[in-house]
């Protein structure tokens, strides 16, 4: 089975977020299920410097949206790539989505769309000799693919994922014309969105099936509140919607074998993590104490929280917690983080910016992690800490729901319990998990609950035999 993905990023070649996780791990996870998969990504300068060492073809796709544009075959950290050299698109410097002041490019909608119809080309038989059975789109960025498919008349099934429903892809529909979409794209069952036009619904509408990235956040974004005004459009796809559960690379985290640690650890050894939490508490500057340590690895956004974690900082310091904050995104949280910081200096510390040894140091060495967020299609780093030990404290939304097992009464009797839940999401709330935190972590029931957390499955085993058994429904229909 040939599968080709389209995503706007993969680890380890340029990441923002979970997503170039999940793309990064997937053809591996799949070519276990004897699943082929290639991904096709955009030429950013990452991307083209991480493929030049190695041997590439190239070839010439005269007609896509911003000009003509080369795709090039090559292999690079594991991955077997076709990268879209579009030198206008996306030889610049920034991240792959904004310039280096954080600001979008505003021609993001043009860029994507190349990439999209790049992958329409191919499903059209633009590689000589490698003709894809499924289209695999991922977020916005990818959605205009099944759009292509429709328009073009390309009968290959499509795969749309949703990693996060908070980013439409929305554009003016003056631009159409320049995206190769035609006038009736902007029909109200096709890519009109409130006026606008949107990407993803483009891709919500004529995917052959959608799937999310866990299957309580798959329920959630079916209403109001979770839906983001894309609620209606899947209640009329809800047929072809599915929850998958994301996975980790259970290889990069192994507290047995992290190179990042000073102490490398498994389930028989935990008291080997000691010296992972007092070499973090001396890295921040806190004092090495036992006080329960609480860690945050995170975006700083509104989806994730922080607000509602700044508000409940002083029900923090007075369980007697110390906090490590690592992170990075809007101005105003990382602001208020380094003022708490410098307000509580015993207790509370961080590091603005992105780290990903620190991102292991962090997960070994501190005792809980919290993620406070108001949704989460899946999250990834509640799993890396069920994966270390440490015991998540989440918000009981989307895949933080599907993935702990709350700390009650019975469940700690059973010796089941992985973390820590909390609802609703409210600062309030959250000091409330904080406290029956730092309770369990004082009782006889925390190195059970590290042992269980450390049992689950967080690998990508299941989840891939479920993206295997849909690619098998997809080409038998
Ligand atoms: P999202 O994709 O919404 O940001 P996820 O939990 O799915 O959230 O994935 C976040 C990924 O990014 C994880 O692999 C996490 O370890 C990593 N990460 C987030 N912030 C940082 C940071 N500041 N430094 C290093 N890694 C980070
Ligand atoms: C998105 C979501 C996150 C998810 C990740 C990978 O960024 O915010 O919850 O884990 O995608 O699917």
């Amino acid at each position: 089975m040939r599968i080709l993905q389209i995503a706007s990023e993969a680890h380890p070649l340029i990441k923002t977020g979970g997503l170039a996780d999940v793309v990064g791990t997937l053809p591996g996870a799949l070519a276990e299920e004897g699943v082929e998969i290639r991904t096709l990504l955009p030429g950013y300068p990452a991307v083209m410097a991480a493929i030049s060492a190695s041997p590439q073809i190239a070839h010439v796709l005269p007609d896509l949206p911003g000009g003509p544009a080369r795709l090039i075959e090559a292999q690079a950290r594991g991955l077997d790539l076709l990268v879209l050299d579009a030198p206008p698109l996306f030889a610049r410097a920034g991240g792959p989505y904004a310039d280096l002041d954080g600001q979008d490019w505003p021609d993001n909608p043009l860029r994507f769309a190349a990439l999209s119809a790049a992958a329409a080309r191919i499903a059209q038989g633009a590689l000589p000799g490698w003709l894809p059975h499924i289209l695999h789109a991922h977020d916005w960025q990818a959605a205009l693919v099944p759009a292509y498919l429709h328009y073009w008349n390309i009968r290959l099934p499509s795969v749309l994922t949703i990693h996060n429903l908070a980013f439409p892809g929305k554009f003016a529909p003056a631009l159409l014309p320049d995206l190769f979409l035609p006038p009736e794209s902007m029909g109200l069952e096709a890519l009109e969105f409130f006026g606008a036009a949107s990407a993803l619904k483009g891709g919500l509408v004529f995917a052959s099936a959608i799937t999310t990235v866990s299957p309580s956040y798959a329920e959630e974004i079916l209403t109001e509140a979770f839906g983001m005004g894309l609620d209606g459009v899947l209640h009329a796809r809800r047929a072809a919607l599915i929850g998958i559960l994301n996975g980790i690379d259970i290889t990069a985290w192994n507290p047995a074998t992290d190179a990042a640690l000073t102490a490398r650890f498994d389930a028989t050894t935990l008291p080997a993590r000691a010296a992972n939490k007092s070499a973090l508490q001396r890295g921040f500057g806190l004092p090495e104490s036992d006080a329960p340590l609480f860690g945050v690895v995170s975006r700083l956004s509104w989806q994730k929280g922080v607000d509602l974690l700044l508000d409940s900082l002083p029900a923090l310091s007075e369980s007697g917690a110390q906090l490590v904050v690592l992170g990075a995104g809007d101005r105003d949280l990382e602001d208020r983080l380094r003022q708490a910081a410098a307000a509580d200096p015993a207790r509370i510390a961080c590091h603005i910016g992105y780290d990903e040894a620190l991102a292991h140091r962090l997960q070994a060495g501190v005792d809980a992690l919290l993620v406070p967020s108001r949704f989460e299609p899946c999250g990834l780093t509640q799993l890396c800490a069920l994966r270390y030990g440490t015991i998540p404290v989440v918000s009981r939304v989307g895949g933080l729901a599907d993935t702990i097992i709350d700390a009650n009464a019975m469940a700690v009797d059973a010796g089941v319990a992985t973390g820590v839940q909390f609802s609703p999401v409210t600062p309030d709330a959250l000091a409330g998990a904080i406290r029956r935190c730092v309770a369990l972590y004082h009782s006889k029931h925390w190195r059970q609950m590290q042992a269980s957390a450390m049992r689950t499955d967080v690998s990508w085993r299941a989840p891939a035999g479920h993206y295997a058994a849909l690619y098998r429904r997809l080409m038998a229909a």
